[in-house]
């Protein structure tokens, strides 16, 4: 059973169950639509559709798509009014399923809130339903109770595959000379476009078209393409290229072999067919410069998924939507473009608004909630994949087992491992290590993050340059004396972090 039709027959059985009142989340009032229409077809029941400006309809199933476009025309709408249209809900006898797209712009009234209280009251155990659909999320406080909310989620690649055969059927009828996909073609394309709503797939569709007035299979890169950009216009979620690799980060031995462990049970069946519990996620937490981020940049190589990263300052920002609707559109787009990896980049940040508490009316309480159910239920293939630099500010929510597979501490190098670094980061930039005093430089920079290291080197080809010479193992090892370490500078808050990890985290080296 795909995700929609679970979701689907959840709604079937509240329906059945004669719950009076749904909230969908979603942008896709078309898509809900013919979905549920779909679904009801088999019941005894009326399927009645509303908006402002039509007012009350019969849903026709079989509708084309002419008739589907002029949907808006309507010669006389009837109960245009939200208060007459409920006023009309509880009167009406017939057992009706009732459609309500534009409600949400009235669920600021009183009297609407109200009148829609006495019809939740009076639909209870009867044969009428409502399911209001919106793209926002507006749940008033004195409904809270009465609805049942659901998220719906994004089309998956079968119902994508089914938009693009209409969409090729409706183009060779103009000219048979656009069209050249076969079955193989087509599902590729569709699960290309995956991730997106079916309006935006549509168009990415297209414009295929319109750019070499063919549509094949060569269109796949320009429908990744197109999909990244659509995702990055969110403003939440941005696709991160793949820019490192594993071998990358030196040290850390544990969690490599820890995350060449998972990667090869990762999302397959077999290993779910296997008896392994498909996975949450993970948190990597430590210092700064430690080689957190730099191995969340490289898992997307590593497991060859696609990074997607998380913003969750821009979550709370309101500069777009609200913090809420921001989580679950950002939760649904990484399932849509699912399997994937997950990347929230310093969590602490995101969540600091937590630490001052009441001070936004509970808003980042709620939206961390939101994520945290979400990781808990989570059974989609999306990997979550945390930093934090601090435990400060970090609810102890999001530490409890079950959260997270695992939570990782990753220490300031030992002596072997600043020794790796340093080999990684001159062979980085085209120097023979076996030229340098590796110990040496290993010794001096004790207390040295990885990311303190790399710094140091590039001050040390700076001075090199300066002289016009080349580097040596002095350059380095002076640029190291100037340098002075975070772990001078914040030895309590570094102790305190390392103290706390001992016995809630598993060491990565
Ligand atoms: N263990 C390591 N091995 C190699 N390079 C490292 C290591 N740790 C840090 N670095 C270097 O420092 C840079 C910054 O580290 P980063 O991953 O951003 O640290 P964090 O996210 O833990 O604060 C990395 O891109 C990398 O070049
Ligand atoms: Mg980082």
């Amino acid at each position: 059973m795909s995700r929609v039709e679970k979701i689907l027959s959840e709604i079937d059985i509240l329906v059945r169950s004669r719950y009076p009142l749904i909230y969908i989340l979603s942008h896709e009032e078309h898509r809900i639509e013919k979905l549920i229409s779909r679904m009801i077809k088999n019941q005894k029941k009326a399927f009645k559709v509303w908006s402002v400006t039509s007012g009350l309809k019969d849903y026709k199933y079989h509708i084309d798509v002419e008739e589907e476009k002029n949907d808006v025309i309507e010669t006389n709408p009837i109960f245009t009014d939200p208060l007459e249209l409920l006023e009309h809900i509880i009167k009406n006898d017939e057992a009706t399923l009732f459609l309500l797209k534009d409600f949400h712009a009235f669920l600021d009234d009183f009297t609407v809130i109200r009148k829609l209280r006495d019809a939740v009251y009076k639909l209870n155990a009867s044969y009428k339903n409502i399911i209001i659909v919106s793209p926002v999320l507006k749940l008033p406080e004195d409904l809270q109770k009465e609805i049942c909310l659901i998220d719906f989620p994004l089309p998956d690649h079968l119902e994508i595959f089914d938009l693009l055969r209409d969409v090729a059927k409706d183009l060779k009828q103009t000219n048979s000379k656009l069209v050249n996909l076969n079955k193989e073609d087509g599902l590729a394309l569709a699960k290309a476009a995956q991730g997106l709503t079916l309006f935006e797939a549509e168009n990415v569709f297209s414009k295929a078209v319109v750019i070499d007035s063919v549509l094949d299979k060569r269109d796949l890169d320009l429908i990744l393409k197109e999909k990244q950009q659509i995702v990055r216009k969110s403003g939440i979620l941005e696709y991160y290229p793949s820019t490192s690799n594993i071998d990358d980060l030196g040290g850390q031995t544990k969690l490599k072999k820890w995350l060449s462990l998972r990667g090869k049970a990762l999302f397959s069946e077999e290993a779910k067919k296997f008896g392994i519990p498909s996975p949450k996620g993970i948190l990597l937490l430590g210092p700064p410069g430690t080689g957190k981020s730099l191995t969340a940049k490289a898992i997307s190589n590593f497991w060859k998924l696609p990074l997607l990263k998380l913003d969750f300052g821009k979550i709370f920002s309101g500069l777009v939507g609200s913090s809420e609707e921001n989580m679950r559109t950002a939760i649904k787009t990484a399932e849509g473009l699912a399997p994937a990896v997950l990347w929230v980049d310093e969590i602490e940040k995101g969540l600091s608004g937590e630490k001052g508490g009441k001070s936004d009316g509970g808003t980042s309480a709620r939206v961390l909630g939101t994520f945290l159910t979400w990781m808990q239920e989570k059974e989609s293939n999306v990997f979550v994949f945390a930093t934090a630099n601090s435990i400060d500010c970090l609810p102890p929510e999001l530490l409890r087992k079950g959260r997270f597979d695992e939570i990782f501490f990753l220490d300031l190098p030992s002596n072997k491992e600043r020794e790796e670094i340093v080999k990684i980061h001159l062979t980085k930039r085209k120097r023979d290590f076996k030229i340098f005093d590796l110990q040496l430089l290993s010794e001096k920079s004790k207390g040295y993050s990885g990311a303190e290291i790399e710094q140091s080197i590039i001050e040390a080809l700076y001075n090199a340059f300066y002289e016009q010479r080349e580097l040596n193992t002095n350059d380095i090892a002076e640029a190291l004396k100037i340098m002075v370490p975070l772990s001078t500078t914040h030895a309590e808050t570094i102790k305190g972090l390392r103290e706390w990890a001992q016995t809630r985290a598993r060491m990565a080296a």
